[in-house]
């Protein structure tokens, strides 16, 4: 997307005259209106809204949605540079009660409808409204003319994040998506040292996003609301799409929507990935693994801390690891770089980007065609999830070693062998696993055959089968 209309120079940032906390603020009558920076095919008059005088220099902001998000754009955009905060968006008011203070002191509406924003005339929006309400209310800030920073995921459906594209696109807008995790300084440094070639050939990225469930509306499972930053930062990192992949997810806390996934998957430049998400652990953890030719990278995006793994360039004279032909462990490097806060990097780009009316890949900011193909392999891995897709291995340790009678429990709901001895021993069978008792019992009877999902596995009769998948995996994985 290029050529929104050229900008004023920026100026030093708007000192704003106090104004009226949760009452819409009067338009501003002093000061000579400065024509809004609007973007191509918008015609600036109408779009800006009644209230639209601008500050010279300053673009006009507004937020939409007061929540555990939208508490910390509220923050950052009550204090950035070249950009006048005029107005929020909430009906619940100020939810959390804690930002009265801040948004008195900046003389920051809060209003009930984004009609009322658009009415105060914005250049741009932030939004952070539930994740299932980012299609209506981007739609609404696109017919009216306004750049958007839609928090991640950009929409709850693929179909809903093209509507959004379109409609940005169509009007020449300047929209980006929220994915603040490609603004840490960590996955910043190592997307960096990836690019000036430091790992060599990359052979595989790990991601882990584990943490108990967070405090707010849940509208979308755990796979579109945080498996999504996995996504987009591993494509990001790599410069490279998913071409393939296969999930697995559970629901365990009794919500309408998955709350842990596992992702296996490759980029269309054959880089393996893999990615545990989910809200069901106590350990918190946001882990980003890189593993190539020269040894590992390792980020933490929660510290922003980036270590390096080196392989081991060391001789050896020691005959017994001599015959070792895989890598060895080398030195260990904690890089030391700045730190800023994510999100305020986040913001200045947007704004840098709206005032130079860009919006094309390579700008700075995650363009809305970004978070657009990140909702699409979302999508893939909640399909692929509800169709189980994938070989079924034989849980029966008679099949696999040719014993026979074994007992073959292996711990996991679902998957132990058809023995009773076995699948009963403790009265444990099935317990946390994805199969359970009933499905276990009724294989050890020989009704149905024990499976590692409802859909996969040879059914009774069909051993013989199942070993010559187990040969053709283990043929694939050699
Ligand atoms: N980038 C990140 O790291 C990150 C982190 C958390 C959440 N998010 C995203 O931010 C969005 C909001 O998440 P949250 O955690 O703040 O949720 P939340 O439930 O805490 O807050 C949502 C807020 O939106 C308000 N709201 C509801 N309808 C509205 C409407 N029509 N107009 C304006 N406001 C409305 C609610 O009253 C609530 O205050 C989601 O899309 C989420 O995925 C992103």
């Amino acid at each position: 997307m290029t050529g929104t209309r050229a900008k004023p120079a920026p100026t030093a940032p708007s000192a704003n005259a106090p104004k009226t906390a949760d009452a819409p603020r009067a338009p501003e009558a002093a000061g000579p209106a400065v024509e809004a920076p609007a973007p191509a095919g918008a015609p600036a008059a109408v779009e800006r809204g009644a209230g639209g005088r601008r500050r010279p220099g300053t673009l006009r902001a507004g937020l939409i949605g007061l929540g555990a998000m939208g508490r910390n754009h509220a923050r950052i955009l009550s204090s950035l540079e070249g950009v006048e905060f005029v107005g929020a968006v909430d009906p619940a008011g100020d939810p959390h009660g804690s930002l009265r203070g801040l948004l008195g002191a900046h003389g920051v509406p809060v209003l009930p409808e984004v009609a009322d924003l658009l009415a105060l005339g914005v250049d741009y929006a932030v939004v952070a409204c539930p994740t299932g309400l980012h299609e209506e209310v981007g739609l609404q800030l696109a017919a009216h003319g306004v750049c958007a920073l839609l928090e991640k995921p950009l929409a709850h459906t693929a179909q809903a994040a093209h509507r959004l594209v379109r409609a940005f696109e169509e009007r020449g807008l300047v929209a980006g998506v929220g994915h603040v995790e490609r603004f840490n300084p960590a996955l910043q440094q190592l997307r960096s040292r990836l690019e000036a070639g430091e790992l060599g050939e990359v052979f595989q990225v790990v991601t882990r996003r584990q943490g108990p469930f967070p405090h707010r509306i849940a509208d979308v499972g755990v796979v579109k609301d945080l498996a999504t930053h996995d996504i987009d930062l591993t494509s990001w990192i790599t410069g490279a799409a998913y071409a393939s992949l296969s999930a697995r997810t559970v629901s365990k806390s009794g919500r309408e929507h998955e709350d842990m996934v596992a992702v296996v998957g490759s980029l269309v430049d054959g880089t393996m990935v893999s990615h545990l998400v989910n809200w069901l652990s106590p350990l918190k953890e946001r882990f980003t693994a890189v593993t190539g030719e020269r040894g590992c990278f390792v980020a933490d995006t929660l510290t922003a801390d980036l270590t390096f793994h080196a392989n081991g360039a060391v001789a050896t004279e020691w005959e017994a690891l001599r015959a070792f032909r895989g890598v060895a462990e080398g030195d260990t490097v904690r890089f030391a770089f700045p730190k800023r806060e994510p999100l305020a990097v986040e913001h200045e780009r947007f704004r840098d980007a709206v005032r130079a009316g860009q919006a094309a890949e390579g700008c700075g900011i995650v363009t809305i065609r970004e978070g657009l193909r990140t909702v699409e392999v979302s999508a893939a891995v909640l399909e692929s999830a509800r169709g189980m897709s994938g070989l079924a291995v034989p849980h029966d340790a008679a099949d696999l070693s040719g014993a026979g009678g074994a007992n073959t429990g292996t711990g996991m709901g679902g998957t132990r062998g058809p023995h009773a001895g076995a699948v009963l021993d403790g009265g444990r069978a099935g317990a946390g696993g994805t199969g359970g008792a009933g499905r276990e019992a009724a294989a050890t009877a020989g009704t149905a055959p024990a499976l590692l999902g409802p859909e996969a596995g040879p059914a009774p009769g069909e051993r013989g089968a199942s070993v010559r998948r187990t040969a053709y995996v283990a043929e694939r994985t050699a």
